[in-house]
């Protein structure tokens, strides 16, 4: 792949849009942590907290409000604030020669727009070239397509059927609000109203995420089978069901997936188990599986409870799960980030 950033070798500068916000906060730390080239770090947000502060390397920097933000001379900029957000102003940072990585959905699905998982489909960031804007997945796609694009590799996948036990933090700050708030108020005896969610999320499972479509499908369940196409292959048939469970961090996934060639447990564990971004644990004998509150803050995709189908040829159940936030978001586009340097 022929390069996209100079070679800078006194770091990039570096903007984040949103933050302020869930995303955007864990996109700093992880920046942090992973010691990525950093030479001047922009936080970006909406007026409502231009002139607060965010710490990063030990340092307050003031968020700046992206309407008025000039973004000549940035790098590279790390979006999460939204997809009208992202609709309005990242082709002006593109336009000014930056590289957005945006974590909306606004883009992801336009022709000439890279889809990029690194683990899965780096070569896809070839298309950045033209355009500079790069989507980060869905969370939910995200990690699914990390465990099962080292089993396609050995084995093309026919079909999969997942459902979804997704997190509270996938819908941002004021969704975490709302769950902590509910439980106190429920625990308390009190009654309490949903705001941000369709239904009461405390003590609930909720099978609405995002609006429904004509088909009677949520949006959330049509980004979750469009963008698995379009990373993995669109002769791919991927139905899926998204729930809202009353978790704060990490999604989980049940997946069951056909392939069209032989594939068993056996080897689907010795598979996953060199696969790059993926942690098995799978042992029933000592009733260790994957969850999410072990997932919530660490980077791998963790696969577990993979068992032969027996209703079905060559077809296998798996558990995924992984931290929404970090690898289904702020880390996946610090990832992508490190692609382009
Ligand atoms: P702000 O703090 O100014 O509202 P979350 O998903 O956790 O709710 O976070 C959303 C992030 O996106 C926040 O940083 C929020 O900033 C930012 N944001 C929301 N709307 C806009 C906007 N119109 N322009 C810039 N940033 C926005």
């Amino acid at each position: 792949m022929s390069e996209f950033l100079a070679n800078k070798p006194e770091g990039y500068r570096v903007a984040v849009v949103g933050a302020t916000g869930a995303v955007g906060e864990t996109m700093l730390e992880i920046l942090e942590e992973r010691e990525f080239p950093v030479a001047e770090i922009v936080p970006l947000a909406s007026s409502r907290s231009a002139g607060s502060k965010i710490t990063f390397h030990e340092r307050d920097v003031v968020v700046q409000d992206l309407e008025t933000f000039n973004p000549e001379g940035i790098d590279i900029a790390l979006f999460s604030a939204g997809g009208s957000t992202s609709l309005q102003h990242a082709p002006r940072f593109a336009e000014a020669g930056c590289y957005v990585i945006d974590n909306s959905s606004a883009w992801r699905m336009h022709d000439d727009v890279a889809l990029v998982v690194p683990e899965v489909n780096p070569q896809a960031l070839a298309m950045a070239h033209e355009n500079r804007i790069i989507a980060n997945p869905n969370c939910s796609t995200i990690q699914m397509v990390v465990a099962l694009k080292p089993l396609h590799d050995v084995a093309p996948i026919e079909r999969v059927v997942v459902s979804t036990y997704q997190a509270v933090s996938g819908a941002g700050r004021k969704a975490m609000d709302e769950l902590a708030h509910q439980t106190r108020y429920l625990l308390c005896g009190e009654t309490c109203d949903a705001e941000v969610f369709p239904a009461r999320i405390a003590f609930n499972v909720i099978p609405q995420i995002d609006v429904f479509m004509d088909d009677g499908y949520t949006k959330e369940e049509r980004k979750m089978m469009d963008e698995t196409r379009k990373i993995m292959g669109a002769d791919l048939a991927v139905t899926a069901t998204t729930v809202r469970v009353p978790v704060f961090y990490g999604h989980s996934e049940s997946v069951n997936v056909s392939f069209a060639a032989p594939m068993t447990a056996a080897r689907a564990r010795e598979v996953l188990a060199e696969a790059p971004g993926v942690c098995v644990v799978d042992d029933p004998a000592s009733e260790d599986y994957p969850l999410a509150s072990e997932a919530a803050g660490t980077d791998p995709v963790w696969v577990g409870r993979i068992r032969d189908d027996d209703t079905c040829i060559n077809s296998l159940h798996l558990w995924i799960v992984a931290d929404n936030v970090r690898k289904g978001a702020a880390l996946n586009a610090v990832q992508i980030a490190e692609l382009l340097l």
